[in-house]
């Protein structure tokens, strides 16, 4: 039996369901139906629809309780699993555009743009990391002192313009420790690499 419409209104329902049974038990004993039975027979009507349309509500309330207890620990749980779950930190971010800048240097000085295209755009990569995953470093606000520097070297890199490449990555570099200075970090000081970081990679171009 359905007892709400989608309003979950419930006059318009009671009321066909109240003609409805009147009209069914009165063509089935085939006969008029006098004034009082008619009373007698909305009288019980009444008591049988509240009685149930009560017990409805109660459960559905009872349900509605429980959802709402199984949704917050459900949420909880998803709260205590995303505290616990690892989060790179500005460190290890800083160790792995070391290691980009680094490559980066090397593909430039061998005319490898597109390998340096690559590494450009992994620092790139890293420092957006950066921005989403270290809000809460104070020095992420510094951060906005690089984006010309490595738009320059991207520039010189789409170019494959190698004395252009030089000279944007010297002043990539500085504001690397610009930056490093402005967040009291002054003691970590990059340089331009001397030797590859690596010896299991070619940086020559790919024939
Ligand atoms: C927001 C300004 C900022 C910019 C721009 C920046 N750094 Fe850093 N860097 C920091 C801060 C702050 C730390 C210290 C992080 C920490 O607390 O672990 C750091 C640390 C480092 C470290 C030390 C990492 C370690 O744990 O040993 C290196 C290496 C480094 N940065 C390289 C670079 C290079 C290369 C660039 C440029 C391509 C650069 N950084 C640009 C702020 C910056």
């Amino acid at each position: 039996m359905i007892l709400f419409n989608e309003k979950c209104d419930l006059l318009p329902v009671y009321e066909s369901i109240k003609k409805f049974y009147l009209l069914g038990s009165a063509t089935e004993r085939n006969e008029l139906v006098s004034h009082a039975d008619m009373r007698r027979s909305v009288v019980r009507f009444n008591r049988y629809f509240l009685l149930i349309a009560t017990l409805y509500i109660l459960a559905s309330c009872n349900d509605q309780n429980k959802q709402v207890t199984q949704m917050q620990s459900k949420i909880d749980s998803l709260q205590k699993q995303l505290a616990e779950s690892y989060k790179p930190g500005l460190g290890e971010f800083m160790s792995g555009i070391q290691m980009h800048h680094a490559k980066l240097w090397f593909a430039g000085q061998n005319q490898n743009w597109a390998l340096a295209n690559f590494e450009v755009h992994e620092i790139q990569e890293s420092l957006d990391d950066i921005r989403n995953f270290c809000q809460d470093r104070p020095e992420v606000k510094a951060m906005g002192m690089i984006n010309p520097t490595v738009d320059s070297v991207n520039n010189a890199i789409q170019q494959k313009n190698l004395q252009l490449f030089k000279n944007s990555f010297i002043s990539l570099t500085n504001t690397c420790n610009n930056c490093h200075k402005a967040t009291d970090h002054g003691f970590n000081v990059v340089i331009i690499p001397t030797n590859s970081p690596v010896t299991n990679q070619d940086f020559k171009t790919v024939q």
